[in-house]
């Protein structure tokens, strides 16, 4: 499996931290220390379906694919505009595409489980290209009166266009998934069924119970990254960049330090996107690889982490050459804010 193009697109709309202190009991200080968000992106007058188009027309132009030519579209995502038909289905015909499409939900792990999905159909020669695109717009689950977990979140969306060549680039993966419906879930809408009581009351938005999931993200993205380091006989100091799951800098911090990886090999964007769940990662990549530093041959491991509870690891090498035009991002290698 080789990526062949990358695209991203944010809603316009920015929400800084000064705005939630004007609806909340928070403060930017609270918000940029305990998380290192400083703003994020929230959708407004737009539609999710309209941005994940936007992010796989750019990946399929920096492809050099058309539309015609991708056999499989995966949209790695919580929750599409509608609940069906899938959001991988709804931006096929705008596309250009006639494939099969689907939806895939392993919450902020999606892109993770939508790479080895898609590498399952490439080796099988069931496609040649595949379209993954994580696209979430997470802050409509949020609920916007729980100040402990609606300031974490961000929308967007990033696209890949995968592909097969002679020199195999994805070198290992490993994902995990067990049952625990307690620390972080959201319930499904209750529906107006006469005959059918006792619905459980969704509208508490996304729950969860943050140190217990911190906990998790921190042990389980440190064993997945050194069983998918060990797996394929690569050390992490010979990894040239690694991109974590963008939930909490200081998760970032945390993971840096247990395996001793140099700051500037781990860019960060969570001061700007917050967390945006399964776009997470596709949106990362974007900003280094148009910052000009990703270059053929660099070896990339990434580390998933949320409900499921879901996570996974997988070491990449990347091959493309950076743009013609490159975004100067200075701001991928902030300093950590504090000690954990
Ligand atoms: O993407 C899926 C994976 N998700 C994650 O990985 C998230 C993991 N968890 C976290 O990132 C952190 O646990 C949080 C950012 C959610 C919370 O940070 P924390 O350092 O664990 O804070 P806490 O929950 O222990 O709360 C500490 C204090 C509490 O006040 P008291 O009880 O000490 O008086 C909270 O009520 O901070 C308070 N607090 C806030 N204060 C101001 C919680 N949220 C806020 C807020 N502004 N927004």
């Amino acid at each position: 499996m080789n990526i062949l193009g990358i695209g991203r697109a944010l809603p316009q709309q920015v929400v800084t931290n000064q705005q939630l202190e004007q609806i909340l009991d928070t403060s930017d200080e609270w918000i940029a220390s305990r998380t290192g968000i400083r703003e994020r992106r929230v959708m407004e007058g737009q539609h999710l379906t309209g941005l994940a188009l936007q992010a796989a027309q750019e990946a399929l132009a920096d492809a050099g694919i058309k539309g015609q030519e991708i056999d499989l579209i995966l949209v790695a995502t919580t929750m599409g505009d509608y609940l069906f038909p899938s959001l991988a289905c709804l931006i096929m015909e705008d596309l250009g595409a006639s494939c099969p499409a689907m939806d895939l939900h392993a919450a902020c792990t999606g892109f993770l489980y939508g790479l080895q999905t898609a590498d399952a159909f490439l080796k099988s020669g069931k496609a040649r290209h595949v379209l993954l695109v994580g696209a979430e717009a997470i802050t409509r689950l949020a609920n916007w009166t729980d100040r402990s977990t609606c300031v974490l979140f961000g929308d967007g969306a990033g696209a890949v266009v995968l592909g097969t060549s002679e020199r195999e680039d994805l070198l290992g993966i490993h994902l995990n998934a067990q049952t625990d419906s307690r620390l972080l879930y959201s319930l499904s809408p209750a529906g107006n069924n006469p005959f059918t009581k006792g619905h459980d009351d969704p509208s508490q938005g996304l729950v969860m119970v943050g140190q217990d999931v911190f906990r998790f993200a921190v042990g389980q993205s440190e064993k997945d990254l050194k069983t998918v380091a060990e797996a394929a006989g690569i050390p992490m100091d010979q990894v040239d960049w690694v991109l974590l799951h963008q939930a909490n800098r200081r998760i970032l911090d945390t993971v840096r330090r247990r395996l001793g990886i140099d700051p500037r090999r781990m860019p960060d964007n969570i001061h700007r996107t917050g967390n945006t769940s399964a776009a997470s990662i596709p949106l990362l990549l974007w900003e280094l690889y148009h910052s000009g530093r990703l270059l053929p041959g660099h070896i990339l491991a990434l580390s998933a982490f949320g409900a499921g509870l879901t996570s996974g690891a997988c070491l990449l090498r990347w091959g493309k050459q950076p743009p013609s035009e490159l975004i100067p991002a200075d701001d991928l290698f902030e300093q950590p804010v504090q000690n954990p």
